[in-house]
C-alpha cells in the first residue's frame, strides 16, 4: 500500500503515520526527518537545507526529489510506504508521478488532514520531540508521562528549531503558496480524501483505518 499524508504543518501527518507503521508494517518516509537526520550528521546536504530549514522555507525541489528517488529504491519500500511531507511543490508532485511510473507502482491513497491555521500556531509551539527515537508529544494535547521525558526511551525531549512563533508564520505561508495547490493535484487523480484534523488523534486514526481498510 503506498499512502501520502498531506497538510499543513502541524497537521498531525507525523502523529497518524506512526500509528500506520504499526498498523501495516510499511516505512514512513518523511523528508523533513531525513533532512534533520543529515544536519545531525553534518552531511553538505544537511548544511545546505539547514539555512532554508531555519528560515522556515522550502529546500529546493532538486535536493528533496534525489531525497525520495534513493529512498524509495531501498528495500523496505517494496510493500508499500507512508509520504510525510512530501511532495511540497508541483514539480515535486510531477517528479513523483514520473518515478513511480519507472517502478511500475502507483499511489493508492491521499489522506489529507485538514487543520484552520489558528490550531496550527498551538499545536507547533506545545510540541516536544525525542531528538532519540523520533517519537512526538505536546505538553497539552499528548504529554508524556513524564514532563520533559520520552515515554519510549527515557531521553530528554526537546523543540525543534523551526518550532517557534515567526518560523511557523512562513511555514505556513509557503504551505498555503506551494504546496496546498497539490490538493486539487490529488483531488483529479481520484485518490485524495479530505479528513477533518481537528478531531481527536484516535479518532482521526480509527477514520484512516476505515478508508485504508
Ligand atoms: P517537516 O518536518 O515535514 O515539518 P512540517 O510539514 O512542517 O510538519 P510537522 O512535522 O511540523 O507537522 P506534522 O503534520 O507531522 O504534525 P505532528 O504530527 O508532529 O518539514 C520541516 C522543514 O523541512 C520544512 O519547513 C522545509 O524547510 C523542509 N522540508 C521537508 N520536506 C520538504 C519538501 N518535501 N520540500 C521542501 N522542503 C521540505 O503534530 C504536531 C503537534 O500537534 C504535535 O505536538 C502533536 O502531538 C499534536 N497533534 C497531532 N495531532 C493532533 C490532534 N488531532 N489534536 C491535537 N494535537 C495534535
Amino acid at each position: 500500500m503506498n499512502i501520502m499524508l498531506f497538510g499543513a504543518p502541524g497537521a498531525g501527518k507525523g502523529t497518524q503515520a506512526k500509528f500506520l507503521i504499526e498498523k501495516y508494517g510499511i516505512p514512513q518516509i518523511s523528508t523533513g526527518d531525513i533532512l534533520r537526520a543529515a544536519i545531525k550528521e553534518g552531511t553538505a546536504m544537511g548544511l545546505e537545507a539547514k539555512k532554508f530549514m531555519d528560515d522556515g522555507k522550502l529546500v529546493p525541489d532538486s535536493t528533496i526529489i534525489g531525497i525520495i528517488k534513493d529512498r524509495l529504491s531501498e528495500d523496505d519500500c517494496k510493500k508499500g510506504f507512508i509520504l510525510d511531507g512530501f511532495p511540497r511543490t508541483l514539480a515535486q508532485a510531477e517528479a513523483l508521478e514520473v518515478l513511480m511510473k519507472e517502478m511500475n507502482i502507483k499511489l493508492d491513497k491521499v489522506i489529507s488532514l485538514n487543520v484552520p491555521d489558528e490550531l496550527i500556531l498551538g499545536r507547533i509551539v506545545g510540541r516536544k520531540v525525542c531528538p532519540v527515537c523520533g517519537a512526538s508529544f505536546h505538553v497539552e494535547f499528548n504529554p508524556p508521562k513524564v514532563e520533559g521525558k520520552c515515554d519510549l526511551c527515557g531521553a530528554d525531549l526537546i523543540t525543534r528549531k523551526d518550532d517557534n512563533a515567526e518560523t511557523v508564520t512562513k511555514r505556513l505561508t509557503e504551505y498555503h503558496s506551494q504546496t496546498a495547490p497539490l490538493f486539487d493535484f490529488y483531488q483529479s487523480r481520484g485518490v485524495l480524501v479530505d479528513i477533518d484534523g481537528t478531531k481527536k488523534m484516535e479518532d482521526i486514526t480509527k477514520e484512516i483505518f476505515d478508508i485504508l481498510g
